[in-house]
């Protein structure tokens, strides 16, 4: 049998500069630089971020080699995010790839951010694997998608967000209550303590498989600002239950698009990826759907939910084995769909 590959994977689409050498499907490690640049400005600055990526990208790649103990010879190919996500994020960690690629004379795979997502479940750690077909709930800071995933490189897009993302809506409601960049792990946070049923807001109606959020921000900005005009300390007394109530409704219209999504396909094996994934309320109220409904639901591990290059790495492995390699002519993307 021919040895395992090794591949270098590169993530720079949004605002985490990541690396990661993956052999076979075992991460060997996986190397992540945050930027903090962005939270005094309440979002990602796309030019601040291209800027940070040109500073992580080359010790970035250096750790994740060395803590890898492996020698840079040692790659068979490397695998790069060209898209979706910010375009001069995206140049960076590409134009790196196609360097290294070059330079090294090996062969260089493109990945689509989102499906790396998705296939971050195929990471080798002894956990029982997704089998095809099998329905993926795509949630993160830029998409919200129910993808039929029948198989590592054959995926559609059966229900995606008509205006703002899952994790844009956790971020602007953080906003709205004066919380910090990014606002979505705050939430979950002061929610642990909340009353789901504290607040209502209003519910999207959007036709099939479709997601909306746009309409629950601004009932979200309506019920605070016409709470604040009668109690100047409304968010700071009800921060807990405003997390709880919010976050409830942001799950609730994702899992009830799911359901649908199930009664559609007839598809009962269930996945969850992107950041928003990482949501201990989302995981739970799944979880417990899933045993009185006898689904199968697989949950990522909380550090390949957010953006890191374990889960492009792994999306490099499998266009490896089936030769699916990019030419140096490839340019990103910054909506690359699928
Ligand atoms: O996948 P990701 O790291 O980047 C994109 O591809 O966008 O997702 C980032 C998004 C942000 O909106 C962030 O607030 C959200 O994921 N997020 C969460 C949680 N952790 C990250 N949202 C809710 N609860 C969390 N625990
Ligand atoms: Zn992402």
């Amino acid at each position: 049998m021919n040895k395992e590959p090794i591949i270098l994977g590169i993530e720079s689409s949004c605002d985490d500069t990541s690396a990661a050498i993956l052999k076979g499907k075992k991460i060997l490690s996986n190397e992540i630089a945050n930027q903090e640049v962005h939270t005094i400005y309440g979002g990602v600055v796309p030019e601040l971020a291209s800027r940070a990526h040109q500073q992580n990208i080359i010790p970035v790649v250096d750790t994740a080699i060395k803590k890898a103990n492996i020698k840079k010879e040692d790659i068979d190919a490397v695998a790069f995010t060209n898209g979706p996500g910010l375009l001069g994020s995206l140049l960076v960690g590409s134009s790196f790839g196609k360097s290294f690629a070059l330079g090294m004379n090996i062969p260089m795979i493109t990945v689509n951010h989102m499906q790396g997502h998705i296939l971050a479940h195929f990471i080798d750690e002894g956990k029982v694997i997704p089998t095809f077909p099998f329905l993926c709930l795509t949630v993160s800071g830029g998409h919200t998608q129910i993808v039929k995933v029948k198989s590592t490189n054959s995926m559609e897009i059966i229900g995606t967000t008509i205006d703002d993302a899952a994790g844009e809506a956790f971020d602007k409601s953080a906003k709205l209550l004066g919380l910090p960049y990014p606002g979505g792990p705050l939430i979950d946070k002061y929610a642990l303590k909340g009353n789901i049923d504290a607040f209502k807001f209003g519910k999207p109606k959007v036709n099939d498989l479709d997601f909306s959020f746009s309409g629950l921000k601004t009932s979200i900005l309506y019920k605070i600002q016409n709470n604040i005009q009668k109690n100047p300390k409304f968010i700071k007394e009800n921060i807990e239950d405003l997390c709880a109530s919010i976050q409830h409704s942001i799950v609730t219209i994702l899992i009830e698009k799911l359901e649908k999504a199930i009664l559609k396909t007839g598809i009962k094996e269930l996945a969850i990826a992107g950041g928003v994934s990482a949501n201990s309320y989302l995981r739970n109220e799944l979880k417990l759907l899933s045993q009185k409904k006898s689904y199968k639901l697989h949950i990522p591990k909380f550090e390949y939910c957010t953006d890191n290059a374990a889960m492009i790495a792994i999306a490099g492995y499998f266009k490896y084995l089936d030769n699916d390699f990019a030419k140096q002519c490839e340019t990103p993307r910054a909506s690359l769909t699928f």
